[in-house]
């Protein structure tokens, strides 16, 4: 992976989730303790004074990898010549709505932003949207941006892998560093499906499945599903705003396994443009299993679809198809 100065662009910078992400950057979280960065911080007008102060505090951190810091309200400012770009900015979920409600609101902004993404990043550059509803918001800026490859926008559902990651752990009351290959399929929402079936548990007397390690299959069935679909809004409804370091933890993890690839045998999950694998339509954007390797992800193929991920896969799929026709109506 080439040494040179990589562009990054991070939207919504003055909000919480920015302020977590933009020092997990800075340290070298995401691209490597000797990647040099030049940090580009967008949000709107009203916000960027608070940037400023936020920048006091990367100089104050003495971090060597950050070269220049632009701020700007202009997406064509932000996005030219970017390597990467983090869309987080968007009007976040209050307590008692859905993510999709937020359609309406957020898809204007990617749709701007998908333009100026066309005509004034690398044509190689790297999308990554936060903002929710994430895979339609991402739909929207990759088709606002044909001259770059389809392949190259993402969704962040590794959120979701995290959190099922965790409650494994904390039920099979293992280290979550030897619990590997949990994968979200689907939409970041009510339907998304965390599977456990290809995972498995490295204990010290050798492998275990999550079913053997957790020893409850009516709880990896109802609970465990419940709980990762309902994170979010359990977050929200606890700290009366979203999720925010966890939420930046996984768009590190998402970049770092993108740009640094993943480890042999490691699955992750990425919201990427469906090729049609697994029977998923194409157009629309879905959180498949993957795994990287110089920059590209690969989707894993031939996992075991049973008939109860088989229906959970109808469901998010028919979800996401009636968010892009309401997209499309916009
Ligand atoms: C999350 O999953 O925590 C975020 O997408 C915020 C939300 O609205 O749930």
């Amino acid at each position: 992976m080439s040494n040179d100065i990589l562009n990054v662009v991070v939207t919504g910078a003055a909000g919480q989730i920015g302020y977590s992400l933009i020092f997990n950057i800075v340290r070298g979280e995401m691209f490597g303790s000797d990647q040099k960065i030049r940090l580009v911080l967008m949000d709107i007008a009203p916000m960027l004074d608070g940037i400023k102060g936020v920048i006091m505090e990367i100089e104050d951190c003495c971090y060597p990898l950050v070269g220049e810091i632009v701020v700007t309200a202009d997406p064509k400012e932000a996005f030219a010549n970017a390597d990467y770009a983090i869309l987080v900015g968007g009007m976040p979920r209050k307590d008692g709505m859905e993510r999709a409600d937020l359609l309406k609101a957020n898809a204007t902004i990617f749709q701007v932003q998908g333009k100026a993404l066309n005509d004034h990043a690398k044509k190689t550059c790297k999308v990554l949207v936060v903002a929710n509803p994430a895979n339609t918001n991402a739909l929207i800026a990759m088709v606002n941006a044909p001259n770059i490859p389809k392949e190259n926008f993402s969704c962040l559902t590794r959120l979701d892998q995290n959190r099922a990651r965790a409650q494994i752990a904390l039920r099979a009351k293992v280290s979550v560093k030897d619990v590997h290959n949990i994968i979200v399929w689907g939409n970041h929402s009510l339907t998304i499906f965390p599977d456990h079936r290809c995972g498995y548990v490295s204990l010290p007397s050798g492998k275990s499945t999550i079913s053997g390690a957790v020893k409850d299959d009516t709880w990896l069935q109802n609970e465990f599903v419940a709980t990762v679909q309902k994170r979010g809004a359990a977050v929200i409804s606890a700290r009366k705003l979203s999720s925010a370091a966890s939420a930046a933890k996984a768009i590190t993890d998402h970049i770092h396994d993108w740009h640094l690839g993943t480890p042999e045998g490691e699955y992750v999950s990425m919201g990427v443009h469906s090729d049609g694998s697994y029977n998923i339509p194409s157009g629309i954007i879905f959180s498949f299993p993957v795994t990287i390797k110089n920059g590209v992800y690969t989707i894993v193929q031939g996992l075991p679809i049973d008939k109860n991920t088989q229906e959970k896969l109808d469901a998010t799929t028919a979800e996401l198809i009636s968010e892009k026709e309401v997209a499309l109506a916009l």
